[in-house]
Parts: structure tokens; sequence; C-alpha cells
């Protein structure tokens, strides 16, 4: 792992593994967790009092904070419960250490208690990351469980087992009716995954940079909507990704 230093000033790594940063230095980690993952779907479940939370995956946790800086700054009064699997088990422990912003400055507990238990609890607030594999993890939940779901792994030609159809039949299982998914990747093979999987696919453009949202009924409110249909009339070589491997080479709608 390589420490980087992005342009919001806030600090995120370089995995040598995936060969990719956790997040995207040019936006900021803070800032993208905010603006392509929290805002958007926040603002869509803005009427729950709670809110269940998938966050794939944790990573440097960023998205889980986020969420509760956003919460405690917004003085939102929900109840949160938040639920992350996380291959890297050593990465969740070595947070303890981690140098995250000052906008996590009051949160320093929760961080502490993440990263030692893999869990944290109270009156407003669940937090539990589940160290292995994604896939396993998502099938333990019941059907209709979610609200939201953050949408984060790395690109679908390193990380392809969380970007298939078969993945996100997964996902459309556990989600509610009425959840939404954010994502920052907009390429037409992703989407074509969602889509076949039963998903309604929207653009977002919170800030400089696209994102897709995606829920299991149409939406009058989310944004730009994208007609898969017509995407697959228009371009017949477009697949989705299958758990099978075979890979489309992810190209920009
Ligand atoms: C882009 S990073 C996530 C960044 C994170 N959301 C944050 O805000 O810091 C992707 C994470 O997915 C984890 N990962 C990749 N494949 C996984 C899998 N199949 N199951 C669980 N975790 C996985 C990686 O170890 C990595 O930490």
């Amino acid at each position: 792992m390589e420490f980087v230093k992005t342009k919001d000033g806030s600090n995120t790594l370089f995995s040598t593994k995936y060969q990719q940063h956790y997040h995207n230095p040019d936006d900021g980690a803070i800032n993208e967790s905010l603006s392509k993952h929290i805002i958007p779907t926040f603002e869509f479940q803005n009427h729950k009092e709670e809110l269940n939370i998938l966050d794939i995956c944790f990573g440097l946790g960023y998205n889980t904070f986020s969420t509760i800086y956003y919460a405690r700054q917004n003085g939102l009064n929900k109840k949160l419960n938040i639920y992350s699997p996380e291959l890297d088990g050593e990465l969740v422990k070595s947070l303890e250490n981690f140098d995250f912003p000052k906008e996590f400055e009051d949160m320093k507990n929760i961080i502490q208690t993440v990263a030692k238990t893999k869990k944290y609890e109270d009156d407003y607030l669940k937090i539990e990351v589940n160290i292995g594999d994604a896939r396993e993890y998502i099938q333990s939940f019941k059907k209709e469980t979610f609200d939201i779901v953050y949408q984060d792994a790395f690109s679908s030609e390193v990380n392809t087992e969380l970007w298939t159809k078969e993945y996100f039949d997964d996902i459309n299982k556990i989600c509610k009716e009425d959840c939404v998914i954010s994502t920052y990747a907009i390429a037409t093979p992703i989407r074509l995954s969602m889509n076949e999987a039963g998903l309604y696919i929207y653009e977002h453009r919170p800030v400089k940079r696209k994102i897709t949202l995606a829920c299991k009924q149409k939406q009058d409110i989310m944004g730009k909507y994208i007609d898969m249909d017509l995407k697959r009339q228009r371009n017949k070589e477009a697949r989705a990704i299958y758990d099978n491997k075979t890979i489309n080479k992810a190209e920009p709608c």
C-alpha cells in the first residue's frame, strides 16, 4: 500500500494488489464519498427515520465515516445501520492509526472501536464490518433489507466479481422496493449488468463527474433516465459482465 494525499487534503492509499487508488486523488476521498454516494442517496431517502445501508466495500471506511459526518452536520435524527464487507482484515485493523481528515476528528472513538472490534453500536448508529468475501456476505441478508447501497468496489477490470449481472441479482434481492444504489461507474457493461438484474439506470452529475444511480422502480426525481434498451439497439456489441468472466472492456456511455 502506498499513502497518497488527495486534492481535498484527505489521505487515501494506492493498492499494489489491484493497482488502483482507493479514491480518485483528483476528487478527494471525503468529497468523493459525499458527492458520489451520500448526498444523492440521502436526498432520495430523506423522509425515512431509519436507514439500512450496505457499503460495498469498507476499504478505509470513508463512505461509512462520511455518512456519520453528513448526518451530524445536517442534524439528521435518523437511526443508521451500516453493514460493510471487506476482504482485507489487516487494512481495517490499521485504520486505528490512519491519518483521517479533520471532519472525522469527533468520531475517533467510533473509528478506534471499528478498527479493533469490526463493529460499533449506540442508540443512533450500528456499524458491522464483515471480514470476508462480499459475495458470500450479501447472501446472509433477508430479502428487501436495504434502503441504500454504496457500490464502491475497485473497477470492473480488476474487481470483476463485484460488477456482474449475477452479483447485482443478489443485490437486487436484498434491496427494498424503494432502495437506491450509487456508484461512480458509468460504463455501459456495468449499467447493463445492473439493468439485466432488473434495475433502472439514472445518470446524475453531482459535481464535475457523472455517477450512476440505480433503483428497482422507475423514479421521477433521480436524474437523467438512461434507456438501456435503446443502448442495446444502438450498440449491438454491448454486453453485460457475467460471472463466467466474459469481460467486456468497460467503455463510457
Ligand atoms: C475502492 S476500495 C473501497 C473504498 C471504500 N469504500 C472507502 O470509502 O474507503 C475497494 C475495497 O473492496 C475490497 N474488496 C475487493 N473485492 C472484495 C470482495 N470480493 N469482498 C470483499 N471486499 C472486497 C478491497 O479490499 C478494497 O478495500
